[in-house]
């Protein structure tokens, strides 16, 4: 079917996200966040943000409908995050679907939320210039951070062929990200507060480990075979920590804007070298940034460079549709409704660790 208008909805963390598009063209996107919820206890706590989704998703389907100006009955099929993410949060948005998917007769697809990242590219007003929009190329790298994942992906088809190139073994980017700032005093998201620290900072005044790497020099990553492409955080979180504590016992002012600085470029150091290595060994020359993690300004000005540097194409959709929204979903699933693929039984689980 050309064009299909789908609708798309997200619950696997945080954000109720609902959106709409038609083919690749976006209509809707409307996302509440329990985010202000969660910050009293410096991290997303599940319970609260399966509650959050059951009283948030139907007046943000009503917004999404009405900003798109369609009906329900418009719609031609339902798309839904059916994992990873929290297993609680997941529910709220399957069931709301499944419920909607059996109330209207409309056929029903479940999503891979981190495809789903992948998929908000192909979207015509996603990543500028125009161009590169009109199509992603058939093969795809994709690096995909934030609170939950740190992912690098191979898409040959985002229909059907979508590899797991390498992941974390331990924290998120983002996570590392919330747990330093917790550290140094910041307030909780700390991904943007240390983001914006960091740039009063020396990223070269403290070497932080680059975890997973043997180093040779700023840029480059050696890294041992079975985790070439898997990430490590926990050791620099460690690291950071020990650091901290030492100005303190030594009576000093923890020069917090370098702490901030160089523990940051020790996460992007890695994850950009990594996804850079993993696209010139595979023979794939377009990366995509995604996650919320792909906010930080400090990562795309790294990204740009090294791509560049090996002769990569980076597609950086824009900020709302690389934080976690349903839009991505409803995007995904237009492209699988477009080439054929056959409706979700309606018996599925959410699956929160879904590969
Ligand atoms: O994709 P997202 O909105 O939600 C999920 O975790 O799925 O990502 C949120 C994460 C948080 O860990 C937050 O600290 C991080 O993205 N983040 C950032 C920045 N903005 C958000 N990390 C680094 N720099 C930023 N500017
Ligand atoms: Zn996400």
């Amino acid at each position: 079917q050309a064009n299909p208008l789908i609708l798309g909805i997200e619950s696997s963390c945080d954000e109720t996200g609902v959106g709409l598009v038609r083919g690749t063209e976006l209509l809707a996107n409307t996302v509440s966040s329990s985010m202000e919820e969660h910050v009293r206890f410096g991290g997303v706590i599940p319970e609260i943000a399966s509650r959050a989704h059951l009283d948030a998703f139907v007046p943000t389907l009503e917004q999404a409908l009405a900003d798109a100006g369609v009906d329900l009955d418009d719609v031609d099929a339902i798309a839904v995050t059916s994992g990873p993410g929290l297993a609680g949060a997941l529910m709220v948005g399957v069931s709301a679907a499944k419920a909607l998917a059996l109330a209207t007769g409309k056929p029903l697809y479940a999503i891979n939320h981190l495809v789903a990242h992948v998929g908000v590219g192909l979207l015509e007003e996603s990543i500028a210039p125009a161009s590169h929009a009109e199509a992603l190329p058939e093969d795809l790298g994709a690096l995909l951070v934030s609170g939950g994942h740190t992912e690098i992906l191979r898409v040959r088809s985002i229909a059907q062929d979508v590899e797991l190139l390498g992941a974390t073994i331990d924290d998120a980017a983002g996570e590392a990200f919330d747990k330093v700032a917790r550290l140094l005093g910041l307030a909780y998201p700390g991904g943007p507060a240390i983001d914006k620290l960091a740039r009063d900072g020396n990223a070269r005044a403290i070497r932080f480990p680059r975890g997973l790497t043997v180093p040779k020099y700023m840029g480059t990553v050696d890294a041992p075979g079975p985790h070439r492409y898997d990430f490590s955080f926990s050791g620099l979180k460690t690291a950071v920590a020990r650091c901290v504590e030492g100005y303190e016992a030594r009576g000093e002012t923890v020069p917090v804007a370098d702490v901030a600085a160089s523990f940051q470029e020790a996460v992007l150091d890695v994850i950009t070298a990594k996804a850079v290595l993993a696209c010139l060994e595979n023979g794939i020359t377009t990366l995509l940034l995604g996650g919320g993690v792909a906010a930080n300004s400090r990562l795309r000005e790294l990204a740009r460079e090294r791509t560049a540097a090996d002769g990569i194409t980076l597609l950086v959709p824009k900020l709302s549709l690389c934080t976690d929204n349903g839009a991505m979903v409803a995007a995904l699933g237009a492209q699988l409704v477009m080439k054929g693929v056959a409706p979700s039984d309606l018996a599925f689980a959410p699956d929160s660790s879904m590969p």
